[in-house]
């Protein structure tokens, strides 16, 4: 019986101490001392053994379980560290390894273009305004000079929020033009002032040349005897900056909007290159921009007086601007998302547009 338990003990050790897995050692412990182990079984004995007997063998039995009990969670614990050392080595992050190569992300060419603008802007003393992209009918038309009845109202296809979400009796659209932050700069600035306005503008249509959203910037002036030349200055400065060229020609034409007067559309010239139209010459003419002098009722019904205060201002699509100097030809992309087409056409984020390295960087 001695040699029996001293035999089980040795082979239960050299058992625990082989187990190289939590597996394997949870199959020696149910061996031993499960419900059907073989010290299970010993312990069992102890009932029938007479009072004698379990004297000498109890302390043995009971010796045994302990023995083998603190040798299986001994293991186990060394066991559960190696483990844990083993997880900790595989799944480090080496904090000294060097960056991928060139940064993943680009910067989309509309954010690029704004940079520019404001850049190129900021050199000829203008502010970067904004207002809200959910605006009221009076800022976004009203004021403007586009009364409820003005066909103009019908011509942006508004997207109007329903009537019970009106503020103020103020029915809310999403702005359809940045024209309304003209109205919100001269209501909570003295003048002179010199802003532009970058921001997202909404209308109900959608083709290669249409999105929903689009991309608009709004240029302001008002001071004292400001004129036509001094729009014209600006817009010629401006377009030959940004498309770094200085044969950029402007063609002027007449034309209406009704918050300027007289209101003035401007078309760039340029050139086929390649099949494609390059910018610069005048082959063939492109219109980029609306603008005129800000009409006498716009200034009064932002409570300035017309007879003392006069300006100028201008609106155009950034989304066009980026693609008639970047050369994409569907509005579409732009609102895509597609990791490709920003591959090719983004910018690289390190690379700010600034005059003296260039605006197109
Ligand atoms: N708001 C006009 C548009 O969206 C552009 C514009 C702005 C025209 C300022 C004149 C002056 O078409």
């Amino acid at each position: 019986m001695m040699t029996d338990i001293a035999t089980l003990q040795t082979d239960l050790m050299g058992a625990i101490n082989s187990a190289d897995t939590l597996d394997s050692l949870e199959a020696v412990r149910i061996a031993a001392l499960g419900k059907q182990g073989s010290v299970s079984a010993l312990l069992k004995t102890m009932g029938s053994m007479s009072p004698e007997e379990r004297q000498t063998q109890g302390p043995i039995i009971n010796g045994l379980r302990e023995s083998i009990t603190s040798a299986l969670a001994g293991k186990k614990a060394d066991l559960e560290t190696a483990d844990l050392n083993h997880r900790l080595a595989s799944e480090r992050v080496d904090m000294t390894l060097p960056a991928p190569e060139a940064p993943r992300g680009t910067i989309h060419p509309v954010s690029q273009v704004m940079d520019e603008l404001a850049e190129i802007f900021a050199d000829m003393g203008f502010a970067v305004a904004e207002g809200p992209e959910i605006e009221d009918d009076w800022h976004n038309f009203t004021a403007l000079n586009i009364p409820e009845t003005h066909p103009a109202r019908a011509m942006h296809d508004t997207f109007y929020f329903p009537d019970d979400m009106a503020r103020d009796g103020q029915k809310m659209v999403l702005r359809t033009h940045t024209s309304p932050v003209q109205i919100r700069t001269m209501t909570s600035q003295e003048p002179p002032i010199r802003i532009i306005a970058p921001g997202r503008v909404y209308r109900s249509d959608s083709d290669a040349t249409h999105t929903p959203m689009f991309h608009q910037i709004e240029g302001l002036v008002i001071d004292k005897g400001i004129h036509l030349g001094h729009l014209k200055w600006t817009l010629e400065t401006f377009l030959k900056a940004y498309f770094e060229r200085e044969d950029v020609a402007l063609r002027l034409r007449p034309s209406y909007f009704p918050f300027t007067e007289p209101s003035v559309e401007v078309d760039v010239g340029y050139s086929v290159v390649n099949g494609k139209r390059v910018i610069g010459g005048a082959e063939g003419w492109m219109e980029v921009l609306g603008s005129g002098m800000v009409h006498r009722k716009v200034i009064e019904a932002c409570g300035l007086d017309p007879d003392v205060w006069q300006g100028f201002a201008f609106g155009t699509g950034v989304d066009r601007l980026a693609m008639l100097k970047y050369g994409m030809d569907d509005l579409r992309a732009f609102f895509d998302g597609d990791n490709r087409w920003l591959q090719h056409y983004g910018f690289n984020a390190l690379d700010v547009p600034t005059l003296s390295g260039g605006v197109g960087a």
